[in-house]
């Protein structure tokens, strides 16, 4: 296993480009099940998650040519509608080839993919709405079996709460379904976005993309044909970049960013003290000596992103003053603060609020990542801390961040990737 070795105190400078966003392309690449034509897709992360799902497409007998950040997928050969515990344990987004197995082959196994790190994290939402549009669900020996023997049909879903992945699937399977679906309540995240695009592109009719009530005209068990699909940026990415500007006080220029995408996180940002330079695709930070506290609460899209709250804790722990941090989206997404506090941060934790009062200098320490953005919170600390940071189970990083280390040592950071002694 890798461990990240880190010295703090070096400051960063120059230019970083921000790669596919991982949660847009893991949708994107599930929908490719809904044709049976080659699919090719561009500015893919080079991530773990990634390489998982193709994987998975593979293991259902799918033909997947993968290199340089495009894949060239072709699902006009899978023979297996079975999604097994080994792939899916290892990646939740992996539920998300319920909703297109189901539609394109009227039946699927998809293993449940279980609690994780950050909460329980049920998939109750995505059975619910694919009940309503007629499959017949049966949970046994850790499997969702899921028929429709007949198709689905579209039906009115009201979602009780916002799912990103729950939109997702069942927009994917309301595209082959029987008629008109709506989804009111929808997510509105730009990876949900892209998707509705991807889908619409092939000839689906979809209303009201990017609002929270999505209409979408299925085809009636006719399979797609997508147009080549390039990713959209990757906004978290973009957000832990500036992050790591800010907390190292340095002025450093993101290449190939939506701007708008990651609106709150600049805005957060500008409230700390910092400055921005904004010309198309690309945002230069300008940090200052000192960054003011801040508050602020997650919420869903276009609210302040849950997967930024732990890399805005790790600058709260080094701004003058005190921060709160309120996470609504998750019940257990607090895991980096025990780590924090053992290089130094004060941190107090009350129910889902954490206080945060700001420290003049942190230790570096041993310190371990417990989920993927939770780690990239320890990376930004690390990069601030006196002496050597040694970040331990870097995998969950590796699931979601293109070459973190290589991007954070160009820009001038003193990071390496090593290998744990046995
Ligand atoms: C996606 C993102 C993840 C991000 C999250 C929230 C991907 C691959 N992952 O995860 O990075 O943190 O959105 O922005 O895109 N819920 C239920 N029942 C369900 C489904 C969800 O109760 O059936 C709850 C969840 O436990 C959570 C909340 O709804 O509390 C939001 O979850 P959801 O939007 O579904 O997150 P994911 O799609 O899993």
């Amino acid at each position: 296993m890798d461990y990240l070795e880190i010295k703090g105190g070096k400051s960063l400078s120059g230019e970083v480009t921000i790669s596919g966003a991982k949660n847009a392309a893991l949708p994107i690449i599930a929908a490719t099940i809904l044709s049976e034509k080659e699919v090719t897709l561009t500015n893919l992360p080079n991530v773990v998650d990634i390489r998982t799902l193709l994987k998975l497409l593979t293991m259902l007998g799918g033909t997947v040519e993968y290199h340089d950040n495009v894949a060239k997928i072709n699902n006009g050969s899978i023979s297996s509608t079975k999604a097994v515990y080994e792939i899916v344990s290892k990646m939740r987004a992996s539920i998300l080839v319920l909703g297109p197995l189901l539609a394109r082959f009227g039946e699927c196994d998809v293993s449940l993919p279980g609690g994780c790190a950050i909460g329980q994290r049920p998939i109750d939402l995505h059975l619910k709405a694919l009940e309503a549009m007629g499959a017949q669900i049966e949970i046994k020996g850790g499997y969702v079996h899921a028929n429709a023997p007949e198709g689905l049909k579209g039906a009115k879903i009201i979602f009780d709460k916002i799912t990103v992945g729950g939109t997702e699937n069942i927009v994917m399977a309301a595209a082959l379904a029987h008629g008109t679906t709506t989804i009111v309540n929808a997510a509105r995240e730009p990876e949900v976005v892209q998707l509705c695009e991807m889908i619409s592109k092939a000839g689906v009719k979809i209303d009201g993309i990017g609002s929270d009530e999505l209409t979408i005209e299925g085809t009636g068990g006719k399979v797609l044909e997508f147009e080549e699909t390039e990713v959209i940026p990757d906004r978290i990415e973009a957000g832990t970049y500036l992050c790591a500007a800010a907390i190292t006080h340095s002025t450093i220029t993101l290449n190939k960013v939506n701007p708008e995408h990651i609106q709150t996180s600049i805005d957060k940002l500008e409230s700390m003290g910092c400055r921005f330079d904004i010309e198309n695709d690309r945002i230069t930070i300008h940090s200052p000596e000192a960054l003011k506290p801040v508050n602020l609460t997650t919420l869903e899209y276009p609210g302040f992103p849950t997967d930024m709250q732990a890399q805005f804790m790790a600058l709260a722990v080094f701004a003058k003053g005190e921060s709160i941090i309120e996470e609504r989206l998750f019940e257990n997404r607090f895991m980096h603060v025990s780590e924090l506090n053992r290089l130094g941060a004060d941190i107090w934790l009350k129910g889902n609020i954490a206080a945060v009062k700001g420290v003049e200098r942190l230790n570096g320490a041993d310190v371990m990542a417990t989920d993927l953005r939770a780690s990239s919170a320890l990376v930004l600390a690390g990069l601030v801390a006196e002496g050597t940071t040694n970040i331990h189970r870097i995998y969950h990083l590796d699931r979601g961040y293109d070459d973190l280390e290589g991007k954070l040592s160009a820009l001038g950071a003193d990071i390496t990737r090593k290998k744990e002694q046995s």
